[in-house]
């Protein structure tokens, strides 16, 4: 018996499977080493080299590896056999024999090597499928609408798991589980289109917003001037400038009421919506912060508690979009008039662009070329005409996605009432308590903001501290939701 058999390990050598099991370790580890290298100088994160780096590479090592092992068993079978069924040798090491020692000396720093690349790859691969090229760009699509508002939002910085995940294992083993769901829905080309929301499942804010933007930190109020442009001949603009009192999160660092008081870490509001969307709710009840309950029912409404879920309101009721903003055709076209990028001098912008904007088209490719058309046979040799083009075909391309049938419409945003009933779900004077005492306030404008300044040119200077009275240029105002007439398209 030769030494060399004494070190089982050789066996690799004359195994063919071990041989190949060797050779699909060894390139993975070197095609991991070139992947990180590659990545390091490119500077950017590249999802599909990622997802063979960290998903393909391991599992490539991993059967190697396996292939090693089984293929010395296989070789130590072989030797029982022809050997006539005396065992093999024991392993005993001749650490005289420098052969040996060199060998040993071999395997050890491989072993050792593999160890470190595994580490390597667990830790990054960790990171990798937490990271915004993972989750936004792998399945491009799919998650284009999310991707493009996330990037055009006051969180582009943040990682999609900041949001979606959170810190802690748990959350991790369950979003990766969904996330499995999700690629086989994506493999059978069974995913819904839009995608759906809410997100059912969605991580609690305290856990995820809160941890950045906790409740006591809402104090004071917000001043917000919002320019809207008429869809008349002359574009005239109408500014609208907002305190918004936006406090009250915490009694021990300024009052309780304000618009964050629904979050006051003391008191609690729940509520049943009847739709999917959460957009219907006829029924509200609000904890104080003296432990005093109180029930608000839309008319006609019957509490069934085996019927209705409970849900308790946090950030997301209000904030459903802080990251996937799918602004609708009125507001982006008035955002970009009041930067200048589309001229209000432009006869009758306002009315066409948002027209425009709302047509159907079936794919991205076809609005950008309609949009083109469209704009060049209402404006024909007009100067302003190309800028005019671009701003347009980029509002729509980071507001809609008709190859996801998505836009403002499916995703509608809960933080105000102008183009969608938003606070006014429940702010409508309609929820009543039992003892018909109490109503949530809507006559009232002025319990969620006060506005300062209304109008435009000189009329703006005139700034009122208790608050004008909304001055409605169209026309006067009854009991109509606002979403009822704005609708975020044409009027
Ligand atoms: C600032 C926090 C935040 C970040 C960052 C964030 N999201 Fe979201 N995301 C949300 C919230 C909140 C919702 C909607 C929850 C609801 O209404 O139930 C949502 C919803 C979604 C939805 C469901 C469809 C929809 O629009 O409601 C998808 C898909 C999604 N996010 C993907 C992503 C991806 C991909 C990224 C990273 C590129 C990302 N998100 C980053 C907070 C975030
Ligand atoms: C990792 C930290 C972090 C997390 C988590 C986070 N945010 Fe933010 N948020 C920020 C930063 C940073 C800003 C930008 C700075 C600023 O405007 O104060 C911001 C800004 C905002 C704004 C102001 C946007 C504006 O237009 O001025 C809102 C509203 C907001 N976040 C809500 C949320 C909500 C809701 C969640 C949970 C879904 C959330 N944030 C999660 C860090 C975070
Ligand atoms: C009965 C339908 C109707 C209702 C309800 C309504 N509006 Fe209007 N609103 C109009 C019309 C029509 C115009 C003029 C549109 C134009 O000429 O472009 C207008 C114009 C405006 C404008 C000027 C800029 C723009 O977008 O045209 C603002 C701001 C506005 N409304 C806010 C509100 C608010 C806030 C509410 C709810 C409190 C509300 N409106 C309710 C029909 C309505
Ligand atoms: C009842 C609805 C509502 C709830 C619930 C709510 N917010 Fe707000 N929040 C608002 C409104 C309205 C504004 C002002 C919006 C604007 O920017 O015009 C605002 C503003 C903010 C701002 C910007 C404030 C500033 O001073 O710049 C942040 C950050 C924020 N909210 C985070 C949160 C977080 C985090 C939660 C959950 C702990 C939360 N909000 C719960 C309605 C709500
Ligand atoms: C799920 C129902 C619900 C929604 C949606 C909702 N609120 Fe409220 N809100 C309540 C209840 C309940 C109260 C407490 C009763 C009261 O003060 O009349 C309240 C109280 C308030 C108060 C305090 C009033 C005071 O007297 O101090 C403000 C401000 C407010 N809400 C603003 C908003 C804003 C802004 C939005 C939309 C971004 C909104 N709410 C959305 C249920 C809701
Ligand atoms: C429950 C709270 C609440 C009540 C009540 C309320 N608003 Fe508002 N309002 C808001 C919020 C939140 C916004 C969004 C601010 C933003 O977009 O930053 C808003 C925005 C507006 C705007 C600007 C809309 C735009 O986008 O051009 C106008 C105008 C307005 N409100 C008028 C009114 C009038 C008139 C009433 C009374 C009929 C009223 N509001 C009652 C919370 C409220």
């Amino acid at each position: 018996m030769s030494t060399e058999a004494k070190l089982p390990g050789l066996g690799i050598f004359r195994n063919w499977l071990s041989l190949f099991g060797l050779l699909m370790a060894s390139c993975s580890i070197l095609a991991f080493c070139v992947l990180m290298a590659m990545d390091l100088l490119s500077g950017e994160a590249n999802p599909y080299s990622g997802i063979v780096a960290f998903l393909v590479l391991p599992g490539i090592l991993a059967m190697g590896l396996g292939l090693i092992g089984f293929g010395l068993i296989l070789e130590r079978r072989k030797m029982r056999r022809t050997s006539g069924g005396t065992p093999p040798p024991v392993l005993s090491l001749d650490f005289s024999n420098p052969r040996v020692r060199r060998n040993l000396i071999i395997a050890v720093n491989a072993t050792l090597l593999v160890f470190m690349v595994t580490a390597i790859m667990l830790y990054h691969g960790y990171h990798f499928t937490e990271s915004v090229a993972f989750c936004g760009r792998v399945c491009h699509t799919v998650m284009e609408p999310e991707y493009t508002t996330y990037q055009n939002s006051p969180h582009a910085r943040l990682k999609c798991a900041e949001c979606h995940i959170g810190s802690g294992a748990s959350w991790y083993v369950k979003s990766k589980l969904s996330g499995l769901r999700q690629v086989v829905a994506v493999a059978r080309n069974s995913f819904s289109r839009p995608i759906e929301t809410p997100v059912k499942n969605l991580r609690p804010a305290q856990d995820t917003c809160e941890q950045c933007h906790w409740p006591s930190k809402f104090t004071g109020n917000l001043d917000r001037t919002i320019t809207r442009y008429l869809a008349d001949e002359t574009n005239t603009p109408y500014s609208i400038r907002l305190l918004l009192k936006v406090g009250g999160g915490d009694p021990a660092q300024g009052p309780v009421g304000g618009i964050h008081s629904h979050i006051n870490i003391g008191s609690k509001i729940e509520y049943i919506a009847t739709d999917d969307r959460r957009q219907v709710i006829p029924w509200v009840r609000r904890t104080d912060l003296e432990g005093v309950v109180t029930e608000y029912s839309a008319p006609g409404f019957k509490l069934d508690p085996a019927k209705h879920v409970i849900r308790r309101m946090d950030c997301i009721d209000c904030h459903n979009r802080p990251s996937h903003i799918f602004r609708s055709p009125a507001e982006s076209v008035d955002m970009s008039l009041s930067l200048g990028k589309l001229d209000p001098a432009m006869p009758r912008l306002k009315k066409n662009a948002v027209e425009i904007l709302t047509a159907p088209y079936a794919t991205a490719e076809e609005a950008q070329d309609k949009i083109a058309a469209t704009l060049t046979s209402r404006y024909p040799g007009d100067p302003r005409l190309p800028a005019a083009i671009a701003e347009i075909r980029k509002i729509y391309g980071e507001n809609f996605f008709p190859e996801m049938k998505t836009n403002w419409k499916t995703h509608p945003s809960n933080l105000g009432h102008m183009e969608s009933p938003g606070c006014f779900r429940c702010h409508d004077g309609e929820h009543k308590s039992g003892d018909g005492k109490l109503s949530i306030k809507a006559d009232e404008c002025n319990i969620c903001h006060i506005i300062v300044a209304q109008g435009q040119g000189e009329q703006l200077e005139k700034l009122s501290a208790k608050g004008h009275a909304f001055e409605h240029p169209g026309g006067e105002l009854d009991d109509t939701k606002c979403s009822e007439c704005h609708t975020g398209g044409p009027q």
